[in-house]
């Protein structure tokens, strides 16, 4: 079922596609829902220049499709990055990186103009944290850092052992977490020496949710400012 609802999802975001050129580079990120809509990018036939993958297994996929591969620097500002979520908030933040590919998610996100998120309603939480957060660290920080997770959240950082990303580090799965100000955490685990980057995408969430659910597709929209700060036209 979980499986459908990712293909679903996954179908969905084609039509979020159809306003760009044939000339047009797309951000693919990375998981068992990104693979259903790589294969669907393909068996649509879905005319794109090429793709900025977000690892090393979205990029296999791609190029076994005959999906051209573009670096960032070569493709420039993306018009969309379609990824998926461990946890998605009603604010749209999410939690990323169960795959391990946070790291180079977060920076094809940051070139991307929109954020697609495709997932199925299992990933839809009130408050983010029953997920481990994910943190990438490097290799000889790894125990010093976890320390300093422990001080900062008071959470309980797992070495996912045997696991190497694509950038050569380590994974810190951070256990025990109620995520009541993703930004503000986000931020400051970026501080701890030795961090690469953490799973939490909140400074930069999504802009479109795509929600398979077993009742139909649901499709929302976060607001372009935070609700304190939009423009009152005058009267
Ligand atoms: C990869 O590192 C992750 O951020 C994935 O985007 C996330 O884990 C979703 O994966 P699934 O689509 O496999 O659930």
């Amino acid at each position: 079922m979980t499986d459908e609802l990712k293909k679903a999802a996954a179908l969905a975001a084609l039509a979020e596609l159809e306003t760009l050129t044939p000339d047009s580079f797309i951000g693919v990120g990375t998981g068992s829902t990104v693979n259903h809509f790589i294969d669907a990018l393909a068996s649509r036939g879905v005319r794109i220049r090429g793709a900025v993958s977000s690892s090393e297994a979205s990029s296999k996929r791609l190029a076994a499709h005959g999906i051209p591969l573009a670096s960032l620097d070569d493709a420039g500002e993306l018009p969309v990055y379609i990824d998926g979520a461990d946890e998605i908030d009603h604010g749209f933040n999410m939690i990323k990186g169960g795959g391990g590919a946070l790291t180079r998610e977060k920076i094809v996100a940051a070139a991307a103009r929109r954020f697609v998120c495709i997932c199925d309603e299992g990933k839809q939480v009130a408050t983010l944290g029953r997920f481990p957060l994910p943190v990438e660290v490097i290799p000889m920080a790894r125990i010093q850092a976890a320390r300093e997770i422990v001080r900062l959240t008071g959470g309980e950082p797992r070495w996912r052992e045997g696991f190497v990303t694509d950038n050569g580090n380590h994974i810190l799965d951070i256990h025990g977490l109620v995520i009541t100000d993703p930004p503000a955490l986000e931020t400051a685990l970026n501080q701890i020496a030795g961090i690469v980057t953490n799973g939490l995408f909140a400074r930069r969430g999504a802009d479109v949710l795509l929600l398979a659910t077993a009742a139909g597709m649901r499709r929302g929209e976060r607001p372009p400012f935070p609700a304190s700060i939009q423009f009152i036209p005058d009267p």
